[in-house]
């Protein structure tokens, strides 16, 4: 059932593991929807007791729980409880320090899950689920069910991207496509003297405006609402961020993208690249592949990436770039690209 990097399928069951892997994934998200996870968060509780704070019925709650405990998130206690699995309780519980449960019950769940629906259609080129990131990010309730949703889910990336961009005296940043601004958020926090500005739809901005607020930067984090390829991007930027970016956006845009960071950028400025991005022999990772893939249900004109690539790409565009290193691991890595010093 769980989704390796490129094994060769070699029985019957390896296909049936991904043929239903859409119910593995319903079970997850109908649990979170009713914040299974968190109701056991404290010990292990019985049907009857979880039946009393999820108000779900004890037959179906006990189907519910049994599919759970087939996939590992939930483990039987052996006396008519069940309790959370290690990762459930660290990643599954509402408040929890690597809670990303938001993400996959808002964005994955109601919003990507649906919108693969459309694959079929957007592999044809004769339908897609929406028009692109500019429809449904400039609606305001999509917009905030897909932002706060991202929040949770790029906190832990954020961190761990700060601990590997060479800051230096950097002072100024933008982060383009920037979302909540989980990732601005994350460097100004750890770097006193830097100033970010987040770049992205309008009705992504007013939400990344509470999280700012919120985080106490509002006099550190400026917010620019529009459409990164006509918004013209502030100058004298010592660093450019684009997490998540590129891989969303279309073909072409992706040129205009790495131009447009390149002009702003100062002399020795520097571009860092988050993403999806596949292996240089572009033999997965699996994950990575199939977010590109998810794409195709929403753009036509999207292309899947290697870390080569990309970073070809980036030199074509003027800067020099790095090799790729992982940072989600089997998701995504990084690329860090160098404007030539004057
Ligand atoms: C997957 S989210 C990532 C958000 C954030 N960078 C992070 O890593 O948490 C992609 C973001 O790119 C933004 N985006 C996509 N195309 C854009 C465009 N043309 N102009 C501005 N923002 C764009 C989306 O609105 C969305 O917030």
């Amino acid at each position: 059932m769980r989704i390796h990097t490129c094994a060769p399928a070699v029985r019957r069951a390896d296909i049936s593991g991904i043929a239903y892997g859409f119910m593995a994934s319903q079970a997850l998200f109908a649990a979170l929807e009713i914040g299974l996870f968190s109701h056991l968060a404290a010990g292990s509780r019985t049907v009857a007791e979880l039946t009393g704070v999820s108000g779900v019925a004890p037959n179906r709650l006990r189907t519910l729980l049994n599919a759970l405990v087939g996939l590992g998130l939930v483990v039987a206690d052996g006396r008519r409880g069940y309790a959370n699995a290690p990762a459930s309780d660290r990643y599954l519980v509402r408040g929890a320090p690597g809670d990303f449960g938001e993400y996959f019950r808002l964005q994955i769940a109601q919003q990507i899950y649906p919108a693969l629906l459309h694959l079929g259609s957007g592999l044809q080129g004769t339908g897609s689920a929406f028009g692109t990131f500019t429809d449904l990010l400039s609606r305001p309730y999509e917009a905030r069910i897909f932002t706060s949703a991202q929040h949770a889910g790029s906190l832990t990336a954020a961190r761990a991207l700060a601990g590997r961009v060479p800051m230096g005296q950097a002072r100024t940043l933008l982060d383009v496509g920037g979302g909540s601004g989980a990732f601005a958020i994350t460097l100004c926090t750890r770097n006193p003297r830097l100033r970010a500005t987040v770049l992205d739809f309008p009705a992504v901005t007013d939400v990344a405006r509470e999280y700012r607020d919120a985080a106490g930067l509002a006099n550190r984090i400026g917010l620019l609402g529009g459409d990164a390829m006509h918004t013209p991007w502030p100058p004298d930027q010592d660093i450019v961020l684009m997490s998540y970016l590129l891989s969303a956006i279309g073909d072409g845009e992706i040129d205009v993208a790495l131009a447009k960071a390149y002009t702003c950028l100062r002399p020795g400025g520097l571009l860092v690249v988050h993403d999806f991005m596949l292996d240089d022999n572009e033999a997965g990772p699996a994950l990575a592949a199939l977010w590109f893939l998810q794409y195709v249900a929403y753009r036509s004109d999207g292309v899947s990436f290697s870390g080569r690539s990309l970073a070809a790409r980036l030199v074509d565009a003027g800067f020099a770039a790095s090799e790729s290193e992982a940072l989600i691991p089997e998701i995504t890595k990084v690329i860090l690209a160098r404007k030539a010093a004057a």
